[in-house]
């Protein structure tokens, strides 16, 4: 710790010593960042359109979900200047087995180096054209005392790599497990040191991966990139809308909507199953969309609709392991729950998009165009929304059998 206090009151000083410049923003000129595309599209996708020259980006995720195959898989498809892939876990031999299943391609150079200061050497060195760093909790600088993995050490080593990349116009990427209670420092530490911050999720029981912007200082938040783990690596789902309907079933309690991850529409679907309770409180569990939107649903349905759910227990399943943050997927819910209690179906050919408000009425969503023509080219032609209905009421009256 000490060393670095040092250097850093020296280099105060040596701040205060210089001149002060103010930077009118007229002066600037326009700025385009400088992007290379990943060869993923999907991976661009999520990264505002490609990588960002100089940045410094997290991808965090669970331990086995996938993320050193990923970044294997885009420095395989990276370029003409090899890419270096620094590895703290795994031997050299061990990337290539991982490499030789993803592609025959062998444009890779490994480092297999925890101390980040030789790390920067070997950057500053042989100018790769891009950085992987796998994982960043095994980095350390000898500066600190504190062991690898400590939140002083990640948090040091990430800034340390901030500079070089800055500096040299290189794009780092760092992996980061995600620890369920924290103990050893979570790439959360890390949230404002980095420019980016991807997070690959999935259910460790499907294929299916979702790769999601948590930040990203070049581009939307909103966008998510989906693959499925196959054995040659992560495959890029080029029609999402259709492989998350692809297992649906025609039963009571299965709703289809069209959600708009970014610019993008998807179709997926809701399920809802309605049991009785034989608890004091019955149980509202959701999983896939947020838990006080269900409770706020639940009770709309109740007082507007007469539904009697206060013995009943209520679960809510987003198929597919996708998570909807949209309150657009409110009508959806809402309908999978009445299709459920009542042992209905919906009607042939129906999706259904609407934020619900607390008087039952159906409120207008961002996008319904576009979502209507993604709805249109899987073959739902019968759209229940604002546009066609005011209320919970007539929305059940247009879509259930
Ligand atoms: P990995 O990328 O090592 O996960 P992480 O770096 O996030 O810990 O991949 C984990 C799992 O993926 C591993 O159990 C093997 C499997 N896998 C595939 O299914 N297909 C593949 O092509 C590869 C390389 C791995
Ligand atoms: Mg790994």
């Amino acid at each position: 710790m000490e060393t670095v206090e040092s250097e850093s009151r020296i280099k105060n000083k040596e701040s205060s010593l210089k001149k002060i410049e103010l930077i009118n923003l007229k002066d600037i000129q326009k700025m385009h960042y400088q992007r290379v595309k990943t060869g993923i599209s999907e991976f661009d996708r999520v990264l505002g359109g490609g990588i960002v020259a100089g940045s410094l980006i997290l991808v965090s995720g669970d331990p086995g979900i996938g993320k050193s195959t990923l970044l294997t898989e885009l420095v395989l498809n990276h370029g003409h200047v090899p890419p270096l892939y620094i590895s703290g876990e795994e031997s050299a031999q061990q990337i290539k087995i991982r490499a030789d299943r993803i592609s025959p391609k062998e444009n890779l150079v490994v480092l297999n180096e925890t101390d980040v200061d030789v790390i920067i050497r070997a950057i500053e060195q042989f100018k790769p054209s891009l950085v992987i760093v796998d994982s960043v909790q095994t980095v350390q600088t000898q500066d600190l005392n504190s062991v690898a993995g400590s939140i002083s050490q990640v948090k040091e080593s990430a800034n340390r790599l901030q500079k070089v990349a800055k500096s040299l116009h290189i794009p780092i990427f760092l992996i980061g497990h995600v620890t369920k209670e924290g103990t050893v420092a979570g790439p959360r530490t890390l949230e404002h040191v980095v420019d980016v911050v991807l997070s690959l999720e999935g259910d460790p029981s499907s294929n299916l991966r979702i790769l999601r912007a948590n930040k990203n200082r070049f581009g939307s938040t909103d966008e998510v990139g989906i693959f499925e783990m196959e054995d040659k690596g992560m495959v890029e789902v080029l029609n999402p809308s259709k492989m998350f309907l692809d297992q649906k079933i025609d039963a009571p309690g299965s709703v289809v909507t069209v959600v708009l991850t970014g610019l993008r529409p998807l179709l997926v679907e809701i399920q809802a199953l309605v049991t009785k309770t034989n608890l004091p409180m019955p149980r509202r569990t959701a999983s896939g969309i947020d838990n006080n939107r269900l409770q706020l649903i639940v009770a709309v349905l109740q007082k507007r609709v007469g539904l009697h759910l206060f013995d009943q227990d209520v679960f809510v399943n987003v198929a597919g392991g996708l998570k909807v943050v949209e309150p657009a997927a409110d009508l959806a819910v809402a309908m999978a729950i009445i299709s459920s209690i009542k042992d209905k179906p919906i009607k042939a050919k129906t999706a259904f998009v609407g934020e619900v408000g607390l008087l039952g009425e159906l409120r207008e969503v961002k996008g319904l165009d576009k979502r209507i023509v993604e709805a249109k080219k899987l073959g739902f032609t019968n759209i229940v929304s604002f546009k066609n209905a005011k209320n919970l009421s007539e929305a059940v009256r247009l879509g259930l059998r």
